[in-house]
């Protein structure tokens, strides 16, 4: 039964309480998404913990279940076993529900010769192409016939590659790595991503037999193998949950405990909190955030790692709005990411859009409740902050999208004192 989310529910907040406790941040869902994907490289069991159960990654697990691979769900690990691979074409309503499938392609050519897919769907930050996936599986030996937005990828076996990212992408970079694993032949990646999920993907494939050098760098170069076999990979922290609880905590804490989480890969997020003037105590797996009144403007450009991740622009925006003075926010990754704060503007924020990429913040800012809807999972996240300390009473619709991310997320949220409810419609 493909579980595929209320879409009808929604979030009811009472804004105004100070935050106050513990909360532990969950494996990372851009490490998940990505571990699944490459399971199907290997015709033994994977053990993935860590394991965060949202709904983006039920829906890749539904995809695999699909093609007649085995999970076994428990507490919070995942077992995969991809002994056969029973179909060539990816369940068209799940594509389209998670921008992230297009990894499948990868794995999907390099272990059967052949995917049949739809064009990927997922956010609405902006348009989500695939140019430099297509281009990588043709540049190793794939063959592609398009029709409107579906797509079919053939191959009588992978070759390696040389392949320059024109822009550096991070699932890119992951599906182009994984599926040269199984490629014959070095392949070279060069202007690759370098985000921490990318060396914990690497690491585990080579503990498997996989021959990668160079993860976490620009250039990455991998030598094909026959096959690769199974273990267990422990997923790290997810770097996004934890800058957010961290934002969270600037913006309504008392104190908050950011517990099971790695600082280092939130590390420009912290520079920057300090710049705006926030207390922040660090330990090797815990941060702790005060809440202050005094927040200082800091101007920001999203960049790749290390840089300032894009994901977490959106709850740095809004931590913004509580300056007192202007700041300058640019997220040059994606057009479609700050839009979220014209409904920060409906709760009382002043914020200008400048063009697609840049705003200028004025703060401090008063915001209020009301009924909004999120528009993608980060900017969703946002709006449930927006709502923890605006006066009176905010809805949030359409909280699926929040749910894609973040596990359980206001049962964690009342563990810290906020008053917020989740409304089954
Ligand atoms: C990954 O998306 C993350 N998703 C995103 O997180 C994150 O925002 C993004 O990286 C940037 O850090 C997953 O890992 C599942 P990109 P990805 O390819 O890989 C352009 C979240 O909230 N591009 O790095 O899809 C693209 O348009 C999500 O968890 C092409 O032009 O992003 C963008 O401008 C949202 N052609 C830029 O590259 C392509 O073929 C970077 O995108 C592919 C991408």
């Amino acid at each position: 039964m493909l579980n595929n989310g209320n879409f009808m529910s929604y979030f009811e907040i009472i804004g105004g309480k100070k935050l106050n406790g513990e909360i532990e941040v969950k494996g990372a869902k851009n490490a998940a998404l990505k571990a699944v994907a490459a399971a199907l490289l290997s015709k033994e069991k994977w053990t993935i913990t860590n394991f965060p159960f949202i709904e983006d990654t039920n829906r890749i697990l539904e995809m695999i279940e699909d093609l007649g691979v085995k999970v076994v769900r428990r507490k919070n690990k995942v077992e995969i076993e991809a002994r056969t691979i029973k179909k060539n074409n990816l369940d068209e309503d799940l594509t389209k529900k998670l921008r992230a499938s297009i990894i499948l392609a990868g794995p999907m050519l390099a272990r059967t010769g052949r995917v049949e897919m739809y064009h990927p769907g997922g956010c609405v930050i902006g348009k989500r192409p695939i140019d430099m996936f297509l281009d990588g599986f043709k540049k190793m030996g794939a063959k592609l016939k398009q029709r409107e937005d579906e797509f079919v990828l053939s191959a009588e076996g992978l070759g390696g590659a040389r392949i320059f990212f024109p822009k550096i992408s991070v699932t890119g970079t992951e599906t182009m790595m994984m599926t040269a694993v199984l490629a014959k032949g070095e392949t070279i990646l060069e202007n690759a991503a370098m985000e921490p999920e990318i060396p914990m993907l690497a690491e585990f494939l080579n503990k498997c037999g996989a021959k990668i050098r160079g993860a976490g760098t620009p250039a990455i170069r991998i030598k094909g193998v026959k096959k690769i076999g199974g273990g267990k990979l422990d997923l790290i922290p997810d770097r996004i949950e934890t800058g957010t609880f961290a934002i969270l905590g600037a913006l309504a804490g008392g104190k908050i405990r950011i517990k099971k989480c790695n600082p280092d890969h939130i590390r420009a997020l912290l520079v920057n909190l300090e710049k705006a003037g926030v207390r922040i105590k660090e330990k090797k797996k815990e941060l702790t955030v005060e809440g202050t009144e005094k927040l200082r403007p800091v101007n920001l450009t999203t960049h790749e790692y290390p840089g300032f991740a894009t994901d977490l622009q959106p709850p740095f925006t809004l931590l913004m709005t509580q300056a007192k003075g202007t700041s300058l926010i640019h997220d040059s990754i994606f057009d479609g990411r700050l839009m979220f704060t014209e409904a920060l503007n409906l709760m009382g924020a002043n914020v200008i859009m400048n063009d697609p990429h840049r705003v200028t913040v004025n703060g401090p800012a008063k915001l209020h409740g009301r009924k909004i809807a999120s528009p993608d999972l980060r900017a969703g996240i946002t709006l449930v902050m927006a709502g923890l300390i605006a006066k009176g009473k905010t809805r949030i619709e359409n909280i699926y999208q929040i749910d894609r991310g973040y596990e359980k997320i206001e049962e964690r949220l009342k563990k810290l004192g906020a008053d917020i409810r989740r409304i089954e419609k």
